[in-house]
């Protein structure tokens, strides 16, 4: 028998990558470490662009793990049958080992022997070729040679089949996408042809060239395979269900919802109303991005991931509302109770934070529900006085006193047969707010890490202050967060009180020093244990796999700093120039948040290496 629960087809999934050589690492939290670009993670590769770049990663060159990922652009199309805001991503990946012959032919041994897949029902995409990279008749012929016959064959265009890079340069390259037929009848055609009854389950991406700054394409020396396989629309072929709402892991979601709305006999009828299915659907997507998102250490608030969270809470009450369910503060934990049920067993953390979850949803309903009341009523009369658009200025009152997302009043305004004023919202908004919304949206849309010498220098830097407020201020100080644009770190850590001017300037002599004597900066791999024998200081959490990366800044009379990190890091601190603390403030509370830059050192670095 194929696997066929969702908790199956995950095991089989690394079980098969396993058996071929793989190392199964832990998916990362949904927030990225050290990346400014991007409010979520977004693709299994994102956690691994380091080591897609060149850095030597711990368990091996060959890797397989399953990611869950954040992607708000289809937020429009959640509701259809196959869009999600929260999925799962299954990957593999070559870090310079395998390339395109290994990769597709484990991806045709797992569709067509794992999962049982008949190869009738596949079709696969590649890159049709232009001026930058050749036609992949490479990865086409491979495709020929296991089975797959030419008609079933598309040959696509970048925008379709071209991955990366992961920032404006770096390794990018050709991918090859498979699809299973969703249409009706026999099976025929192909992705080129008849687009809409294939459904895309699988992206092998093939990082062989690096783009360069001048926009040029050059061959990479390491060739690099990342996959990507959705799980929940796996899961729907293997069910044999025409959409991801109802596989077994998210229907019990689904069912919950509508049985308050005493509508789950029509569904099981198949009769229920596209409107009722749509809010239905979006309720079971966003509170099921909710409860993982507040799992990974995030609340409802006005900025960046908060503010996604917070938006998707709303969008979802506002669903409830217009299906006429009740929403006092216990409807979304209600719905979170099942999404806990569901996925509490593969993500123990959901499971180990459950009152956490429910309270933050509770809190967020209740506060919203205040608002949406007297929303409500502003919004009428705004209706009452717009023409046939409403103006940004009133949209901007909606959101800043009311608390409704922009994309909620345009609901509400479709609904009315009305337009928004886009444009006039976007620039009330600029004017109010520091952070603009155009500037949140850009950070998640897309944008991979970074990792240039300023930001490669500040993530040294990050470790001798972390070492340093430990010596000046003591044990208790542990990492709660850390953040790297190329100007400057962020670095929260716990501790009690306000920093005093003294301890702050001990702390910037005691890393200015650390620069100052060059101390090597070198890693090396041990298990977590092992790790913590030697004293190393970490977030020992559930995203360690087994084995993990040292890196030691010291030299033979000194180990001023020894910390768990996936890197990279400057080979010598000289590198780093000189060190400055631009402001130490409150984060949360227990938790104190200093900002600081470094400033004269090299333009180009070397990077540490193994010890
Ligand atoms: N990184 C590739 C994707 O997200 C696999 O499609």
């Amino acid at each position: 028998m194929p696997p066929r629960s969702t908790n199956e087809i995950r095991q089989a999934y690394l079980d098969f990558f396993r058996s071929h050589g793989h190392a199964v690492v832990p998916g990362a939290p949904l927030i990225p470490e050290n990346d400014p670009t991007v409010l979520f993670t977004t693709a299994g590769m994102h956690p691994l662009v380091p080591y897609l770049i060149g850095e030597t990663h711990p368990a091996g060159n060959r890797l397989t793990d399953i990611q869950r990922c954040i992607r708000t652009q289809d937020i429009d199309e959640v509701g259809d049958s196959s869009h999600l805001t929260c999925f799962e991503m299954m990957g593999n990946w070559s870090l310079g080992d395998y390339f395109k012959k290994e990769a597709i032919e484990m991806s045709f041994e797992f569709l067509t022997k794992v999962l049982e897949i008949p190869k009738e029902m596949l079709a696969v995409s590649c890159f049709e070729g232009d001026s930058d990279a050749p036609k992949d008749e490479e990865a086409a012929g491979y495709w020929k040679t296991v089975g797959i016959p030419e008609d079933r064959i598309a040959f696509l265009p970048k925008k379709e089949n071209w991955w990366g890079p992961a920032g404006q340069t770096g390794p990018c390259g050709p991918d090859t996408e498979m699809f299973y037929w969703v249409g009706n009848g026999e099976p025929h055609g192909n992705p080129a042809v008849n687009e809409d009854d294939w459904l895309e389950i699988w992206n092998d991406v093939f990082m062989q060239y690096n783009k360069k700054d001048d926009g040029t394409f050059e061959p990479l020396t390491q060739q690099n395979v990342d996959t990507g396989m959705g799980l929940e629309r796996t899961a729907a072929v293997m069910q044999g269900v025409d959409n991801v709402y109802e596989t077994d892991a998210m229907k019990p979601i689904l069912e919950r919802v509508l049985r308050m709305h005493e509508d789950v006999q029509e569904m099981v009828k198949g009769k229920l109303n596209p409107d009722t299915l749509r809010h239905a659907r979006i309720i079971t997507d966003h509170i099921k991005a909710a409860v993982f998102i507040i799992g990974d250490g995030i609340t409802p608030s006005n900025v960046d991931q908060g503010y996604v969270l917070r938006r998707l809470i709303r969008r979802a009450i506002r669903s409830a509302r217009a299906l006429g369910i009740e929403h006092n503060g216990s409807f979304s934990p209600n719905i979170a109770e099942t999404v806990i049920e569901q996925y509490g067993s593969f993500y123990g953390h959901l499971a180990e934070k459950k009152k956490e979850i429910c309270d933050a949803l509770s809190h967020e309903e209740t506060q919203f529900g205040k608002a949406l009341h007297e929303g409500m009523k502003q919004f009428q009369k705004t209706v009452e006085q717009a023409g046939n658009t409403i103006d940004g200025l009133a949209a901007f009152h909606l959101y800043d006193t009311y608390g409704f997302p922009i994309e909620m009043t345009q609901e509400l305004a479709a609904e009315n047969h009305m337009k928004v004023d886009m444009e006039g919202f976007q620039q009330a908004f600029a004017e109010h707010q520091k952070l603009s919304r155009a500037g949140a949206e850009k950070k998640f849309s897309g944008g991979l890490a970074d990792h240039s010498a300023e930001t490669t220098k500040l993530h040294t830097a990050t470790h001798l202050l972390n070492a340093a407020l430990r010596k000046v201020l003591g044990d208790h100080v542990y990492q709660k967060g850390s953040n790297i644009t190329a100007e400057r770190l962020r670095f929260d850590f716990s501790h009690d009180d306000k920093m005093t001017p003294d301890q702050l300037e001990h702390v910037e002599k005691l890393v200015n020093q650390a620069i100052k004597e060059d101390l090597p900066v070198v890693y090396h791999i041990t298990t977590v244990e092992g790790a913590k024998d030697e004293g190393a200081i970490g977030v020992f959490d559930e995203r360690y796999e087994s084995e993990v990366k040292v890196y030691v800044i010291g030299n033979d009379k000194l180990t001023f700093s020894k910390e768990i990190c996936g890197g990279p890091h400057v080979a010598r601190t000289g590198m780093l120039g000189s060190f400055t603390i631009k402001k130490e403030e409150s984060s949360s509370s227990g938790v104190r948040r200093i900002k600081a830059v470094v400033a004269g050192g090299p333009e180009e670095i070397d990077v540490a290496q193994a010890a």
